[in-house]
């Protein structure tokens, strides 16, 4: 998938604008992507570091976007299991392969194989925002099918919203 898709006007220095191809309608994990959308941003404009701090601007960088998306995905994980999402275990799959290929990838370049951070960054964004696109769409719509049948209620919306903020980022 073409990163440019996700990208309605970007700024010159952002890589991924938040648009409402990602929206989910449930306010915590709206806020979590907008600010996947905010470090992943950040990650690319440290690629144009001058070379002297490139390598520590970088990694500085790169362990907050993973540390966030890591703290994200589990914060996600513990809504859907509290509403009972059918796909729980496809969803969290997905994200255990996804986290494997970013930690593989940093690796990677962390060893400085024919490194390009800008293109590195494009392939997450490649990864992290077509997730979202379409797999964290998927529970979204999930969820309005349900609110609309009466099988779940706003309450129990903002339930698993709460459970799931407990979720802390320091632990990651
Ligand atoms: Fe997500
Ligand atoms: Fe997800």
């Amino acid at each position: 998938m073409d990163y440019k898709n996700y990208t309605s006007t970007p700024k010159a220095s952002e890589i991924v604008a938040w648009s409402s191809k990602f929206m989910t309608g449930i306010e915590l994990i709206d806020g979590q992507h907008k600010e996947l959308v905010n470090l992943t941003n950040e990650l690319y404009n440290a690629c144009f570091a001058k070379d002297d701090d490139l390598q520590v601007v970088f990694k500085n960088a790169m362990s907050r976007m993973v540390e966030y998306v890591r703290f994200h995905f589990n914060a996600e994980l513990k809504f859907l299991n509290t509403i009972n999402y059918p796909d729980y275990s496809s969803h969290r799959k997905m994200h255990e392969t996804l986290i494997k290929n970013i930690l593989e990838a940093a690796k990677e370049a962390g060893e400085g194989k024919k490194f390009v951070p800008n293109n590195f960054v494009r392939t997450l964004v490649d990864w992290v925002f077509s997730h979202i696109a379409v797999y964290d769409k998927q529970y979204s719509a999930y969820v309005s099918e349900q609110v609309k049948k009466g099988a779940l209620t706003t309450k129990k919306i903002k339930e698993a919203e709460h459970s799931a903020a407990l979720e802390k980022l320091d632990k990651y």
